[in-house]
């Protein structure tokens, strides 16, 4: 069988990849437990794609609960080398507004609590890997030159910021966000960034924003269908950008 081109996790909004076809579902068990979801291998664009919810495909699992670890495992060893992760985000500086493509090249996390090491278990090996550039930059440059080739408008990098959640933001959090340097915010980008680099996966990040951050935009409320009919509208160049991905 063809190796696997590339590994898609899709977040909110995004629970299946259009144009997948001759699909194949995989439930995978790990060292570090079960994965969101099964894994849907398939053809896209003449690629071999495997794509994962990382929400579940019911939207069932809040980001705090999504077991990172077994989700990247489960991806490597289906022979996933490369992962493009598909993340929703809130916009925060100006050129980042709603429906906008983002593939950002910084992060600052602040969630907490969360598995973020494959060195949690006694006696594993304690890892420190270099993290100065959290995104894999030639699966960054690769990403890009994607995006040119199908036409599909990408903003060059950005600044990701990593909250708790469910809840959204405060306007002050984000405030004290913009101050700190983020562009993005979202709830789910660590610790799987971390873990892709501790497991040696190529990991780049691909942001839908879906909504303005909280006191950045008109100061309405944000609203899930929102944040959803946003992500649908952005997404419609995607299956393409990911097949001339998959391709390079
Ligand atoms: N904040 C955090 N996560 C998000 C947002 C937001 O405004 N929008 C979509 N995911």
């Amino acid at each position: 069988m063809d190796p696997i081109a590339l590994a898609v996790i899709g977040g909110t909004g995004v629970y299946k990849l259009a144009q997948l076809d001759d699909v194949n579902s995989h439930v995978v068990e790990t060292r570090y437990g079960t994965p969101s979801g099964p894994i849907r291998v398939g053809t896209l664009l003449g690629q071999r794609v495997a794509f994962l919810a990382r929400h579940g495909e019911g939207h069932s699992l809040p980001p705090h609960k999504i077991n990172y670890r077994a989700n990247l495992a489960a991806l490597q060893q289906i022979g996933a080398t490369r992962v493009l992760a598909l993340n929703t985000v809130g916009g925060i500086t100006e050129q980042f507004g709603p429906r906008v493509l983002a593939c950002p090249d910084q992060l600052i996390d602040y969630t907490w609590g969360r598995i973020s090491t494959l060195s949690e278990e006694p006696g594993t090996e304690v890892l420190h890997v270099d993290f100065g550039h959290p995104y894999t930059p030639m699966l960054r440059s690769k990403v890009l030159a994607a995006a040119k080739v199908t036409g599909v408008r990408l903003q060059d990098g950005g600044c990701y910021g990593a909250t708790q959640g469910p809840r959204l933001e405060t306007n002050a959090e984000i405030a004290r966000m913009r101050r700190d340097g983020c562009d993005l915010v979202g709830m789910t980008g660590m610790p799987e960034a971390g873990l892709a680099r501790e497991l040696g996966l190529d990991y780049a990040c691909l942001a839908i924003v879906a909504n303005w951050a909280a006191g950045c935009g008109d100061g309405d409320e944000i609203t899930m269908a929102e944040v959803l009919a946003n992500v649908d509208a952005a997404s419609a160049g995607l299956p393409e950008l990911i097949g001339e991905l998959a391709r390079g």
